[in-house]
């Protein structure tokens, strides 16, 4: 997809050259200021009561006498800001979806003049709406035509849009990159594939890449890492990226991903209904791939390591059992009293691992908890941190980015939950406050540098007829990550 800016008047915009129109309108759109013929059809149809400034309603018109673009789509927005602006961009686009338009103007008649905000959202809502899965469909739709993307802005406002658009067009690259992966079958996204795509991925994009097998595994010590990919013939990964914008002795940000590429639950195994779901379990770790992805194309001056620790969680005749007592890479013995918390398991090894590398902050990714769905539902990642500067820090990039996450606590009294009689600590603490006590596992791995934990159950994936990844917190980590370079 090729995004570019067109400066332009609302006036103009039935002139342009394009196959489409897609024009943003709310209760301040004023339909003169569109010019004769566009405003009048406009106009008509809020008279008529065929369109309304309400949210989701779009109106589809082809053919407008004395308009240029062939298809005209008005989308209602029912704010002024990015957030508003979004959601009309993905209503009026699923209309141009299946359609024959191969170039698009996009521009807003809202009364508020388009920011930064607004132009870096539209990559992201056009890749959103027009993607289709296709890696074991092959009878999937066919791809949309859409291949030019403009968006219609002041003449002045040119240059910050521009750069605005080119961060979004990265994010769009990440969260597809990440989507995309996520949703591949557990079957088709092993270890192995995982750790192929990073190396792909740093081929592409000049990134370092390393792969750790079983062996360096087990010569490293990390024992919880093992426990869980015991139980299965894939053989585990555990990938570090590298991505070098600053000097060599800057002190890198870490980002930590969770590589579950299938969890069954091991021993203690799961229920057979949505267990299919399990091979979302890896999204942590397509999302630490999607924000190399993105870091990459826009090269910020800072340095990032992405660590994935990656394997299956199965139950089998060497699957770790309940109760075994297995010793982290920190030193620190775990009870594994249930085998189906494994994603703390692989990441307290992967968080200490993470030490060598001295960072300046270390934010780890996981589909960590189904309590953490149930306390925030599916529209807000959870995020913890005992540091409230990089607390804050995420906060806004997810407020930014339209990525949201909320903050949760990590009280020294949620800690008495994790006590072991037979190893330092246990590695579940019962339904009560169940995201928070994982978190609080997790805590104990990351005393040597500032740490945040997102717990991303919620906002990986959707489920139903709609089931699908959604490719977040691509979008907030690589806000995150920008902010912080400067
Ligand atoms: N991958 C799951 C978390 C999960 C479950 C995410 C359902 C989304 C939907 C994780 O490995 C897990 O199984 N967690 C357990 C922890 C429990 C055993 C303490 C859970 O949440 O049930
Ligand atoms: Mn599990
Ligand atoms: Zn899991």
């Amino acid at each position: 997809m090729d995004f570019s800016i067109q400066a332009t008047t609302l006036e103009a915009l039935r002139r342009a050259q394009a196959d489409a129109l897609l024009v943003v309108v709310g209760e301040g759109t004023v339909p003169d200021a569109l010019g004769k013929a566009l405003g009048a059809a406009l106009a008509a149809a809020l008279r008529d009561g065929d369109f309304e400034i309400k949210a989701g309603r779009c109106l589809y018109l082809q053919g407008i006498a004395g308009v240029e673009p062939q298809r005209v789509v008005f989308a209602a927005a029912t704010a002024g800001d990015a957030k508003a602006f979004k959601a009309a961009l993905l209503a009026g686009l699923a209309l141009l979806k299946p359609g024959g338009a191969r170039t698009l103007l996009v521009a807003s008649a809202l009364p508020q003049p388009l920011d930064g905000a607004a132009a870096q959202v539209l990559p992201v809502a056009v890749d959103e709406a027009l993607y289709v899965y296709r890696h074991t469909k092959p009878s999937a739709p066919a791809a949309p035509k859409l291949q030019q993307v403009m968006l219609a802005c002041a003449q002045a406002d040119a240059a910050v849009l521009h750069a605005a658009l080119q961060r979004g067009e990265a994010i769009a690259a990440g969260v597809a990159l990440a989507r995309e992966l996520a949703n591949r079958p557990g079957n088709h996204c092993t270890p192995e594939i995982l750790a192929d795509e990073a190396q792909r991925l740093a081929k592409a994009h000049k990134l370092q890449v390393e792969v750790l097998g079983r062996k360096e595994a087990e010569e490293l010590g990390m024992g919880c890492l093992l426990a869980v990919a015991q139980g299965s013939a894939q053989p585990l990964k555990f990938i570090v990226l590298r991505y070098r914008g600053a000097a060599k002795a800057a002190p890198p940000v870490v980002l930590v991903g969770k590589g579950i590429t299938f969890d069954t639950g091991g021993i203690s195994i799961k229920p057979a209904p949505e267990m299919d779901e399990m091979k979302f379990d890896m999204g942590g770790a397509a999302s630490v791939l999607g924000t190399f992805r993105a870091v990459a194309q826009l090269r910020p001056k800072i340095n990032l390591v992405g660590l994935i620790p990656a394997c299956e969680n199965m139950p089998s005749g060497s699957a770790t059992k309940p109760g075994d007592v297995v010793t982290s890479l920190s030193g620190q013995t775990v009870e594994v009293l249930n085998t189906d918390a494994e994603g703390r398991l692989i990441l307290c090894d992967a968080l200490t691992y993470a030490e060598r590398f001295k960072p300046a902050a270390v934010v780890d990714i996981a589909t960590l908890t189904g309590a953490c769905v149930i306390a925030l539902g599916h529209h807000r990642s959870g995020m913890f941190s005992r540091d409230d500067a990089l607390a804050d820090e995420l906060q806004r990039a997810g407020q930014q980015a339209l990525d949201p996450c909320w903050r949760m606590p990590l009280d020294d009294e949620y800690d008495e939950a994790l006590k072991s009689n037979f190893a330092d600590i246990a590695n579940v603490g019962g339904r009560a406050g169940g995201a928070i006590t994982a978190a609080m596992f997790l805590k104990r791995f990351t005393a040597k540098y500032p740490w945040a934990h997102l717990d991303i159950a919620g906002s990986a994936w959707k489920s139903g007829t709609a089931k699908g990844a959604t490719g977040r917190p691509v979008a907030l980590l690589t806000q995150f990550v920008l902010g912080r370079a400067g």
